[in-house]
């Protein structure tokens, strides 16, 4: 009799527990809200997540969120910040700690965003150190912005009165630094390489594939430069002279390390430690993508016939004039004579009026 209940209750039981199942399973108001869900953007697995958190109506009532949908089975996800995450527009997984340290900053979703965009974790780390900034909007609304340089852009825009993307750009180049002091070390040949007084060659870097310009264009020694440039260098020749019946002559090109140390013992020991002449490593021409001019028509190239053909036109060959003398504040230098290849992007760096070095920072610098 005892063995007969015992087994009738455990029946009952049973059936509960498959009367669950089969009810969860077509539990009409969940599938209703995953179809909701899935409706939105949100994938399945997704959808389960959310209802299993009870954010269920909160999601439903706003649009697909991809930031919730990528980052919503982290671990730190935390729901009270739902709020706040959902208008996070940042399309990529991330340690959702770091998003909860800096809502409790209270920087907001497009600020958030922002952050995220401009920096990587340990810029983030190191950023969540200092108090909160008001304006960050500002800095780091141009693309290349960096998060890690932030406070020095602060620093700069309240000494120099410059605009945000002045000193945004100004900052990546370092140009808020002493130069010499702090520069990056470049290893890598590339037709677009930025070396200044900031990005530094290796004593042992030498460009590929130097070869010697024609004898036509140079006066005693020819120089050598990377082959590219020396072809599209003569083409660009050839055009002045058949178009202007003018001459240009190169009287200097690649300069090693060692050829460029010389040169500036040798000018600062004539003219003072301050002459205009690079140190060696700083040098664009020991990238072998330079040429300095003489004019065939006059003693000094700046104000020649071929300086100011050259100025409109070397674009079209892949060289930019490089040391505008206007520009001496962000370049270093004022040489009318030194062109500079560049390759396809001439054009560009024409039209936009930067300096190659301004150019480099908002487009090349990644
Ligand atoms: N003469 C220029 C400044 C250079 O050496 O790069
Ligand atoms: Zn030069």
């Amino acid at each position: 009799m005892k063995k007969l209940r015992l087994k009738k209750k455990n029946c009952a039981i049973a059936l509960l527990i498959i009367f669950f199942i089969i009810f969860e399973l077509i539990n009409p108001i969940k599938i209703i809200a995953i179809n909701k869900l899935t409706s939105l953007g949100y994938s399945r697995e997704t959808s389960k997540k959310i209802i299993s958190l009870g954010l269920k109506n909160k999601v439903a009532s706003n649009n697909y969120s991809k930031f919730i949908d990528l980052n919503i089975n982290d671990n730190s996800f935390n729901k009270l910040n739902y709020d706040t995450y959902k208008d996070i527009n940042y399309n990529e997984k991330i340690d959702m700690s770091i998003v909860n340290s800096l809502i409790s900053k209270e920087y907001s979703s497009s600020e958030i965003a922002l952050i995220l965009q401009h920096g990587n974790t340990s810029d983030i780390n190191l950023f969540l150190n200092q108090d909160k900034h008001s304006d960050i909007k500002e800095y780091l609304n141009y693309d290349y912005a960096k998060l890690s340089n932030l406070e020095r852009y602060i620093e700069y825009k309240s000494k120099n009165g410059t605009s945000y993307e002045e000193t945004v750009t100004m900052v990546n180049l370092n140009l808020d630094k002493e130069f010499y002091t702090d520069y990056n070390e470049i290893t890598e040949f590339s037709y677009t390489m930025l070396v200044n007084k900031y990005n530094k060659l290796s004593n042992n870097f030498v460009p590929k594939d130097l070869v010697s310009f024609s004898k036509e264009y140079c006066h005693g020694t020819c120089p050598m430069d990377n082959k590219t440039v020396v072809d599209a260098f003569e083409k660009m020749a050839e055009a002045l002279l058949e178009e202007e019946k003018l001459h240009v002559y190169v009287n200097s090109a690649y300069r090693s390390y060692s050829e460029q140390e010389e040169l500036y013992n040798r000018l600062t020991k004539l003219y003072g430690a301050n002459y205009d002449v690079a140190r060696a490593g700083f040098s664009e021409h020991q990238t072998g993508l330079v040429v300095d001019l003489a004019s065939g028509s006059s003693e000094k190239f700046k104000d020649s016939k071929e300086e100011k053909w050259l100025k409109e036109n070397a674009h079209k060959y892949g060289f930019i004039f490089r040391y505008d003398s206007s520009k001496v504040k962000i370049t270093g230098y004022n040489e009318p004579w030194h062109f500079r290849y560049v390759g396809d992007i001439a054009t560009d760096i024409y039209n936009s009026k930067l300096t190659f070095d301004e150019y480099y920072a908002k487009f090349l610098d990644k």
